[in-house]
């Protein structure tokens, strides 16, 4: 029997190969979505499908979660005879958006051993596939953009999810085992904590500038400060 505190690799080959970054937004979409499943690499199948408590989420409803945002808020708006790629995905992997109808309770989400992995991981695939035709005809359309940029934020705060939600799954594991090999022995220490002074008044909160930020970051504002 193979040690269990060894790593389990998932066969993702076909799925999602990672290109080089690129500049443009259609090369961005495919890398930040080829980092989730590079996420997953180290993971067991088992690893993804188990929610260590309410607050957390397994690794394959995020996986399956992120690519809900895009079939939902994009597919549906710009495929001419959009078909969901399952209708009850809809609902598996609706999260908190009220309007769009019904929601698998979150603390629940360990319990979904169905749809299995590679279901989630074809699921992404065809996703891509689709955004593909999408960027093909409305890559320059700037509502269009706007939602891309929105979805790949929104799936790089589930790549922190994952990892955040696994490393608190494997900590309860009294086997210890690691999420991934230490790459670098010799990592930096730590800064040490400490209070930083500043003058009371009138401050300035809130996102400025031209980059992308999400709703609940604006408007800037000031807010006194003592
Ligand atoms: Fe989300």
């Amino acid at each position: 029997m193979n040690d269990p505190r060894t790593l389990h690799s998932i066969d993702l080959h076909g799925h999602d190969s990672a290109p080089a970054a690129g500049e443009n937004l259609r090369s961005r979409y495919a890398s930040i979505r080829a980092h989730s499943v590079n996420l997953v690499k180290p993971l067991s199948e088992e690893d993804c499908c188990v929610q260590s408590m309410p607050d957390a989420s397994p690794t394959k409803w995020h996986l399956g979660h992120t690519s809900w945002f895009f079939e939902t808020f994009i597919l549906e708006k710009y495929e001419d005879a959009f078909r969901p790629f399952l209708p009850a995905f809809r609902m598996l992997f609706n999260s908190y958006y009220n309007g769009i109808g019904e929601k698998y309770p979150r603390a629940q989400r360990g319990m979904l051993t169905r749809p299995a992995l590679h279901e989630i991981m074809l699921y992404r695939k065809k996703v891509n596939e689709r955004m593909e035709g999408i960027f093909a005809h409305h890559g320059d359309d700037e509502a269009f953009r706007m939602l891309v940029e929105l979805g790949l934020h929104h799936e790089q705060q589930h790549q922190e999810l994952i990892l955040t939600d696994i490393k608190h799954l494997l900590s309860l594991n009294p086997l210890k085992p690691a999420y991934r090999e230490q790459e670098e022995e010799t990592s930096p220490a730590a800064t040490a904590i400490e209070w930083h002074a500043f003058d009371s008044g009138l401050v300035e909160i809130g996102h400025g500038g031209d980059g992308f930020r999400f709703d609940n970051e604006t408007p800037r504002h000031r807010r006194g400060s003592s």
